[in-house]
């Protein structure tokens, strides 16, 4: 399906717009996938005549780009639309949300009570259909809801304007089938629909032809990538293969994969493409394999240790990082003592760490026994703990390497630095002048902290 029927709708707004200097903006909460989503929204509206700003006071139209993955992305929404009611009060902002939590009846009822000066919602299934969402909204003063609870189909053909120059995000696949207990992704995203291969391919070729040099490919699952059979591909590891072959991207990644579906053709492709970075996000979760069960993740700790060692083994140099989550209900001290266990034999790069929320709707939020706040802090601390030092004594290896990597830009914290990262995904910062930004060029690590590399240009 592509959005042919969208572009009348895309030309009415501009004729609304003509002349009229209108400005947008986009708040994006959550992962990349909702990150990508979010630079096709872009799209959509720069092609109907809005311009972007990052002055939300400035904006004609507010984009919530929502997550529901945790609730405190929740409470982040309910501020942030108290925060934007004066501006629709001042000057007749339209207030658009769309995104995973629009996929949750009971935040849509919500939002409708509480906070009725919303004037678009829109689903996960439905983003292509924003620029008729936004006429109807402009001409009728009407609230415009347009949710589908069906999986919709893959839209191809979205404008899209990218927020980086060198590295661009392509998803391959949406939804997940998975349903671990604590998770709200597949009520909310619907089940695995992968892109054609063949899209796929044109969209990287077309980044290389526009310089880009680093590429991500994005999906819940993007290991159980399923292709059509155009251009041969049917399954990930072809993909990757492929993508490898097109000239001008130096850089590929990848995320996130999924342990039980890390099959021998996907290790052994990483290892053959020169170009995919020798890094795995490869989730853990939890080390118990009691846990792992209540969660349906489908591995115990030993395979997943095995499959490290695997890895290891077959992959010179691989790094790895992952997610846990502590505090999943009925988690003793004895299983958390097993998380700790993997996180001490696997010595991750990164780990991403999260205290278990309950989601509506899941198997987990109806467990009888619930861990009490205070044991989840103290579990999420001691992990913290340990992570952080592992992260010390690791980057230790890094001082006097040169590292291969691709200039991103100006660095968000400190903007005398330029930034890029590692192909284990540390973030290096670096002197150097914006004529750099895009390049692939060589840096020496000169000093570690925590969670950043320094460098000076070789
Ligand atoms: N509570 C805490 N963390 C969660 N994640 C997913 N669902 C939950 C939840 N209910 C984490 C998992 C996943 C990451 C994207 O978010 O670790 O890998
Ligand atoms: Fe959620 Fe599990 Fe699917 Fe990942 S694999 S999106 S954690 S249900």
């Amino acid at each position: 399906m592509n959005i042919e029927n969208q572009e009348d709708f895309i030309e009415k707004v501009s004729k609304l717009n003509d002349g009229k200097n209108m400005k947008y903006s986009v708040y994006t909460m959550g992962c990349q996938l909702n990150e990508n989503d979010s630079e096709k929204i872009s799209g959509m509206m720069e092609k109907m005549k809005y311009s972007n700003t990052t002055k939300i006071e400035e904006a004609d139209c507010i984009i919530f780009n929502t997550c529901c993955v945790r609730e405190n992305a929740e409470d982040k929404l309910f501020g942030k639309l108290g925060e934007v009611k004066k501006y629709k009060e001042l000057k007749g902002t339209i207030i658009a949300i769309c995104g995973c939590m629009m996929q949750e009846k009971h935040i849509v009822e919500k939002i409708k009570k509480s906070y009725p000066f919303v004037d678009i919602i829109f689903g996960t299934h439905t983003i292509h259909k924003l620029p008729e969402d936004l006429y109807t909204a402009l001409c009728s003063n009407k609230n415009v809801i347009d949710i589908l609870d069906i999986d919709g189909e893959v839209i191809e053909g979205l404008p899209i304007k990218r927020n980086d120059r060198a590295k661009a995000s392509v998803t391959i696949m949406n939804g997940c089938n998975n349903f671990c207990t604590y998770c709200i992704v597949p009520y909310v995203r619907g089940r695995e629909r992968s892109r054609s291969p063949e899209n796929i391919i044109n969209e990287i070729e077309e980044l290389a032809r526009a310089g880009y040099k680093e590429i991500t490919l994005l999906g819940q699952n993007v290991n159980s990538y399923k292709g059509n059979g155009s251009l041969g591909i049917t399954k990930f590891s072809e993909l990757l293969r492929a993508v490898n072959k097109i000239n001008g991207i130096e850089k590929i990644r990848f995320i996130s994969p999924h342990p039980k579906d890390f099959t021998d053709d996907v290790i052994d492709a990483i290892r053959d493409c020169d170009k995919v970075c020798k890094m795995i996000h490869l989730p853990l979760q939890s080390g118990s394999s009691e846990v792992l069960k209540k969660m349906n993740r489908k591995y115990t700790k030993e395979q997943y240790l095995n499959l490290v060692h695997k890895m290891k083994s077959r992959i010179p140099n691989l790094t790895l990082s992952t997610d846990i989550i502590v505090g999943f209900p009925e988690e003793t001290e004895e299983d958390f003592k097993d998380t700790l266990d993997v996180v001490d034999k696997v010595n991750f790069e990164q780990v991403f760490m999260f205290i278990y929320s309950r989601r509506v709707g899941t198997p987990a939020d109806k467990m009888e026994k619930q861990i009490p706040d205070e044991v989840k802090h103290e579990r999420f601390n001691r992990l913290k703990s340990l992570v952080e030092s592992k992260i010390v004594e690791n980057n230790k290896k890094y001082i006097g390497t040169i590292q291969d990597i691709i200039v991103e830009g100006r660095s968000k914290t400190n903007n005398n630095m330029l930034t890029g990262r590692t192909d284990s995904n540390k973030v290096i910062n670096f002197e150097g002048d914006d004529s750099l930004i895009g390049k692939a060029i060589k840096i020496k690590i000169i000093s570690e902290h925590m969670w950043y590399l320094k460098g000076e240009v070789v």
